[in-house]
């Protein structure tokens, strides 16, 4: 569906900016990145919102309600979007319906809901009288969440790779001890993106030698409310006691070496957000195939001098080749300090035409350079 491409004023212009740094807080994940301001008729901005992860309000939900906690009437108002309003019932109400309830004359927003655009809440709110305009900033909003449109595009879960190594990029010590590298910080860090997202995946090596639960635990151990999937993939069998297995029916063999057709296996049950975990030779299939989304490092200040490296051989003998990824300011930023750990994240090199490209936060280096020894 197409709307009337138009100009737009400059309060709807700032509006649109301030809705796009609003959804950088949110978290990457099973759904997009979304922000929403509220403007007044006289281009005032009344309530911004965004988008906190799956399961809870949508952007423009949450700009509405904060508009209510202010206790300001919202009829007539103009509703500026980073993404098309959703039509659909998921785990929250359609957006659309709930911005026809609260009065909202105009909606604009930044880009299509790739999901299916013929469904999509623009329809719906046209049809309901409110007027519609598409195509503000639309590149930087699709900038903005371009590995997520990948993922849905390919039809494939989006995918966040987690290493947690030492300073030279260990991941497990000669004599396979790895637990733990990482500060207690990184664990509660981990354990909480766990809780957040719909499947965990190893590979048998890990499990044979680490016997992992890969549950979801709060930092006095006990279980999180939410449980993601535990993957393991690989030809080898799992055995029958190893701890991944649990007994609550979440645990699943992926008995392939190809990540896309894991990635298949687990979109076919549900999973649209995935943490691939490692070791090694996981962690370097899902590199080299392209097919990672989101990149978070929890580095400690550790020498171990030899070792299991991260990662093994990308097919990269030339420099020319290099994979190039981008820090990522969303969900809580590029670079933090956990601990005595940092914590990197970082989007991936399909991301590279980002609105944040190839600089760290606050330099002003925004370009690769090369140069002389
Ligand atoms: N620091 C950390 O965060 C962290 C996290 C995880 C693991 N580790 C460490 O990593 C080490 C294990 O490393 P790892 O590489 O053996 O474990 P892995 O990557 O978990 O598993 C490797 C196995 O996965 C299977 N596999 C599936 N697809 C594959 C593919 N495309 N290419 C290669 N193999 C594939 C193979 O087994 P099949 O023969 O069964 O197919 C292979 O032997 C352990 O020491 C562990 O402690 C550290």
């Amino acid at each position: 569906m197409s709307f009337v491409d138009t100009s737009y004023t400059a309060a709807e212009s700032e509006a649109m900016d301030a809705a796009l740094t609003a959804a950088l807080a949110g978290p990457r994940g099973a759904n997009p990145l979304v922000g929403a301001v509220i403007l007044s008729p006289d281009g005032e901005q009344l309530a911004t919102g965004y988008h906190r992860g799956a399961g809870t309000a949508h952007a423009e939900a949450d700009a509405i309600s904060e508009a209510r906690k202010k206790g300001i009437d919202i009829v007539g108002t103009t509703m500026v979007v980073t993404l098309e309003p959703c039509n659909h019932v998921g785990r929250t109400g359609p957006c659309a319906q709930a911005i026809i309830a609260a009065g909202i004359a105009k909606v604009i927003y930044a880009v299509d809901d790739p999901h299916d655009p013929a469904a999509g809440g623009a329809r719906t709110l046209s049809a309901a009288g409110v007027e519609v305009i598409s195509g503000l900033e639309g590149e930087k909003a699709l900038d903005l969440n371009r590995d997520w449109f990948d993922a849905v595009a390919a039809k494939r879960p989006f995918v966040t790779l987690h290493i947690a190594q030492t300073l030279d990029s260990r991941i497990a010590a000669v004599d396979g001890t790895s637990q733990w590298i990482s500060c207690p910080e990184s664990l509660a860090d981990n354990h909480g993106l766990r809780g957040l997202i719909d499947a965990i995946l190893v590979g048998t090596g890990t499990v044979l030698v680490d016997d992992p639960r890969l549950t979801a635990r709060t930092p006095d151990g006990e279980l999180s409310a939410h449980q993601p999937i535990r993957a393991v993939m690989g030809l080898r069998d799992v055995p029958q006691d190893a701890a991944v297995r649990g007994n609550d029916g979440r645990f699943v063999h992926l008995p392939t070496r190809d990540p896309a057709e894991a990635l298949g296996m687990l979109f076919e049950k549900g999973v649209r957000h995935l943490m691939v975990e490692g070791g090694s030779s996981i962690l370097s299939t899902f590199l080299a195939a392209d097919l990672v989304d989101e990149l978070i490092v929890y580095l400690a200040p550790t020498l171990l001098g030899s070792g299991t490296p991260a990662l093994n051989d990308l097919g990269i003998t030339t420099l020319a080749d290099a994979q190039h990824w981008s820090w990522d300011e969303a969900g809580g930023g590029a670079v933090r300090i956990l601990g005595n750990d940092l914590r990197l994240h970082l989007r991936s090199p399909r991301g590279a035409a980002s609105i944040i490209k190839n600089s760290i936060p606050g330099s002003e280096a925004a370009e690769y350079v090369t140069g002389g020894h």
